[in-house]
């Protein structure tokens, strides 16, 4: 099984978790991608991987400009994608923007979910102003989500 991780980001925050990501947890998985999501639209999610979104938060609750065409995507085509199976990673700053908190993420988790995908497990947030360093945090996390929910995946896929 591949596991995809999408970025969206900035300041490269979310992409650094996403690296160490794919560095601590190559032995939970046979593939791990990450690729920014620069450019991408919908049809990423027609390869057979399990995908996580990892992304930061800007504006008023927005997702970073790097992800807004897939974003956008999402939102205009009218696709189905009860075959994907994805987790969230969403990063902001409760302390400057309480109000709009991790909302990139959620925007992604709640299109995704309106166009029939499912999400394994919740949304894991990371807080810049919480002085907890979001790549640990991050690989604990995804080491947790991978273990709790490939065995089921596996078991469900076509035997080659
Ligand atoms: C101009 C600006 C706007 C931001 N807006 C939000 C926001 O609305 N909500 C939030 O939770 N975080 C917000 N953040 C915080 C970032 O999402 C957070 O620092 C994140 O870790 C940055 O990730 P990146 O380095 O991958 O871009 C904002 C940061 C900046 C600089």
């Amino acid at each position: 099984m591949k596991l995809k991780i999408l970025v969206g980001t900035t300041t490269q925050t979310a992409e650094s978790v996403a690296q160490s990501i794919e560095l601590d947890c190559a032995d939970l998985v046979e593939q791990i991608e990450v690729q920014l999501m620069d450019g991408l639209d919908a049809s990423v999610f027609d390869e057979p991987a399990l995908f996580l979104i990892c992304t930061a938060t800007y504006g008023s609750g927005d997702v970073p400009d790097n992800a807004q065409a897939l974003l956008a995507s999402l939102c205009s085509a009218p696709t189905y994608l009860g075959h994907v199976r994805y987790g969230v990673m969403a990063l902001g700053d409760q302390g400057s923007y309480p109000m709009t908190f991790a909302m990139g993420g959620r925007q992604f988790d709640e299109k995704l979910t309106d166009l029939g995908a499912q999400r394994l497990g919740e949304v894991w947030t990371h807080d810049a102003s919480s002085g907890v360093v979001a790549e640990d945090a991050g690989i604990a996390w995804c080491r947790d989500w991978l273990t709790s929910h490939l065995p089921a995946l596996r078991a469900a896929a076509p035997q080659a």
